[in-house]
């Protein structure tokens, strides 16, 4: 049986970015969405990975607003105004890989800490966003090591949240989320207007992804197209 029940009320992590407004957007028009929120790092109350401490502040000043049964974190970079994804391992250096980690990995795992909290514990979903090059397996080409190595280790995270929920919140399903390569900010200085789906299709596809997850799906790591991706 589907975890999200109708009607669900649902909040997008990252609201501000390409694929979070777009699931805003949707979320908004859909009849079974009750009510949906949004947050950023600018928003009233803001979630700020370069400051690890307003994760848990959001999620006490949104606690009054659940349970939802939907909560969807997109947040994630790729690259900055001050580097680009590693091509070889001369260009590996701290400071990027220690950026990565903390803003992919270091940070969406507080929130799964401190939003699951706020997750209806007689069925909800909570997904973040990684992507199919965190595959170890699937990793054929190499390069951008930090993004790759980061990805990797929000997997891990939220791979192992998922065994601890499947003993103490058994109705919660926890899963990392690839929305396959998208026309956005982050994909742009790689030919993203070319070869990216359009924020609303790739917004679509995820939607109805988590719609019919149920609780044998917690622990996964699922594509857009309701693929199950190897670790
Ligand atoms: N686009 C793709 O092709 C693709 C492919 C695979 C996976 N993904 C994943 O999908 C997710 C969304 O990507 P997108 O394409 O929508 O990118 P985007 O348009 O650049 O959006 C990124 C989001 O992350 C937020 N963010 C960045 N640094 C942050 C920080 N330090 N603290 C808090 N928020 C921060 C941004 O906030 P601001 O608006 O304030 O900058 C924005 O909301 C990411 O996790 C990405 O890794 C994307």
């Amino acid at each position: 049986m589907p975890l999200v029940p109708q009607p669900f009320r649902a909040l997008v992590i990252g609201s501000s970015g390409t694929i979070g407004s777009a699931l805003m957007e949707l979320l908004e028009k859909n009849p079974s969405c009750s009510a949906v929120y949004g947050i950023h790092r600018s928003s009233l109350t803001p979630v700020d990975y370069q400051d690890l401490n307003t994760i848990e502040s959001a999620a006490l000043a949104l606690a009054n607003l659940g349970p939802f049964q939907l909560i969807i974190n997109t947040i994630g970079i790729l690259h900055t105004e001050h580097w680009m994804p590693e091509k070889k391992l001369e260009d590996l250096n701290a400071e990027q890989l220690q950026m990565l980690i903390q803003v992919n990995a270091i940070g969406p795992s507080l929130t799964i800490k401190y939003f699951s909290k706020l997750l209806d514990p007689a069925g909800s979903i909570m997904a973040t966003l990684s992507a199919k090059v965190g595959s170890i397996e699937d990793n054929r080409l190499g390069g951008w090591y930090s993004y790759r190595a980061s990805k990797a280790a929000l997997n891990m995270l939220i791979k192992t949240a998922a065994i601890e929920f499947g003993r103490t919140r058994p109705n919660t399903a926890l899963v990392a989320l690839h929305p396959g390569t998208v026309n956005s900010r982050l994909s742009k200085p790689f030919k993203g207007e070319q070869i990216g789906r359009p924020p609303a299709d790739a917004a679509s596809d995820m939607l109805k992804v988590l719609f019919t997850l149920n609780k044998e799906d917690s622990g996964t790591f699922i594509s857009y197209s309701g693929e199950r991706l190897p670790w």
